[in-house]
């Protein structure tokens, strides 16, 4: 009955649970792959200077940080834990991108220290520090100026927000990029690359980029003419939507890109400027519908007429995104594919708050304890907020690829939870 049984990458999960337990994130490696490959293949193919980073915060561990490096990606850290994650498992310091809107010395020591691409400089205290740090080490570094142009994706529509009303980056109708720009132009040892922008996540249009980008332009000709300034880099972040239920319709990976590099090409162009690399940074979209999270289904509970609960072995403490963001996701009883659908019921998670709950009225077969079910999209975002309310242990992570599988985050122990803890007897 194998055929029953859900197989990521080859392998029937049947087994997957059986070596290592639920709840299971499981990648599927080469889905990762070639969510990198769209995009660095359509920027190849556009005959544009560009770089992928891949947005470390979406997951981030030291397998996928070699996985990156494998597909020539460069890497997002927004931290000094993601930085620390990507030196250990040996990226390459050049490729390293730092944000952060609140930088600390230690970060922004050990960013200077590694000698690491590109620090995305957000704000004015930020510039003091640098300013320090470099005289300090006596080292030069290269800064992209985070700009707030304004635009606020909210998934479907953008708003313009005129007052740009964010706790990130410099914004540009009060002049503070500009000022920004100003205070580093001459400066012997922080060079400006270039500048940055992000406009939100789960983006399903092109619509919000070309409008930043123009937004973008219109700022970089004022730069030209007052400062002779020409970016040599424009990043636009990332936000590249995914499929998590049959209500999301994503465009292709490649789609986004084309758009992104014609309206840059095209506002070089109509500006008179040249046309300068193009850095992206995706997360949610190389990893989230890679990703899978396997759990064993336990207590069942029928309210008649009402609902009915199916619980699993984990919830909010490995995916926090329903009960934060009434985020949706789609889901399979993993051992059952076969089997009609019969009922529909809601999946609560076991931690002990009502709002732990991951999925409302899902349709699936006739559920037993002891069933495996499987939510999908769950790649992105999930273990990488995972947290130990309850004191639940971290979930196992395992890549699959062309049939073999691989443990590449341990699942936590007991000892693990109170490692820290110090006693007060
Ligand atoms: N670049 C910057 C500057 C960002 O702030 C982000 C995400 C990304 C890139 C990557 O965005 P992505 O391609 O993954 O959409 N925890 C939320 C998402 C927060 C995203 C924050 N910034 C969630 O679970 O939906």
């Amino acid at each position: 009955m194998d055929n029953q049984y859900l197989h990521i990458g080859g392998i029937n999960v049947k087994e997957l649970v059986h070596k290592y337990g639920t709840p299971l994130f499981v990648y599927d490696v080469n889905q990762i792959r070639n969510n990198a490959r769209a995009f660095t293949e359509t920027f190849k193919s556009l005959d544009v200077n560009y770089q992928v980073a891949y947005a470390s915060k979406a997951f981030s561990s030291i397998a996928m940080l070699q996985v990156a490096k494998q597909e020539g990606l460069s890497l997002d850290v927004v931290s000094q834990g993601e930085l620390y994650t990507a030196i250990q498992a040996g990226f390459p310091a050049e490729k390293i991108h730092m944000h952060g809107n609140n930088k600390s010395i230690d970060e922004l020591e050990m960013a200077i220290e590694q000698n690491i691409g590109c620090i995305v400089v957000d704000n004015f205290y930020e510039i003091e520090l640098l300013e320090y740090l470099v005289e300090k080490y006596n080292q030069p570094v290269n800064v992209l100026l985070r700009i707030t142009p304004g635009i606020e994706a909210h998934t479907h529509d953008y708003i313009l927000t005129g007052q740009e009303d964010s706790k990130f980056g410099f914004d540009i109708s009060s002049q503070q990029a500009s000022k920004a720009l100003k205070s580093l132009i001459n400066h012997k040892k922080i060079h400006v690359q270039g500048v940055h922008c992000h406009i939100g996540s789960q983006i399903f249009e092109t619509q919000g980029f070309v409008m930043a980008i123009r937004k973008i332009y219109d700022m970089l000709s004022q730069w030209n003419e007052e400062f002779n300034y020409q970016a040599e880099v424009v990043n636009l972040g990332g936000g590249f939507g995914i499929k998590y239920t049959e209500e999301d319709q994503p465009l292709p990976l490649n789609e986004y890109v084309v758009s992104l590099v014609n309206t840059v090409k095209e506002q070089a162009e109509k500006h008179d400027l040249k046309v300068p690399e193009i850095w992206i940074e995706p997360g949610r979209s190389i990893v989230g519908e890679a990703g899978t999270t396997i759990y064993t289904i336990g207590s069942i509970k029928e309210l008649p007429n009402v609902r009915k609960y199916i619980s699993v072995d984990g919830g909010m403490t490995d995916n926090i995104r329903p009960a934060l963001y009434q985020a949706k996701y789609d889901a399979q009883v993993a051992n059952k594919l076969n089997e009609p659908i019969r009922e529909t019921v809601s999946i609560a998670g076991k931690c002990c708050e009502s709002g732990d709950m991951l999925i409302w009225d899902l349709e699936v077969p006739e559920v037993e304890s002891g069933d495996l079910l499987a939510v999908h999209s769950t790649g992105a975002y999930g273990y990488s907020m995972a947290n130990h309310y309850n004191r639940f242990p971290k979930a196992a992570v395992v890549f699959v690829e062309d049939g073999v599988d691989r443990l590449v985050v341990k699942r936590e122990s007991y000892q693990d939870l109170t490692i820290n803890d110090l006693s007060y007897e």
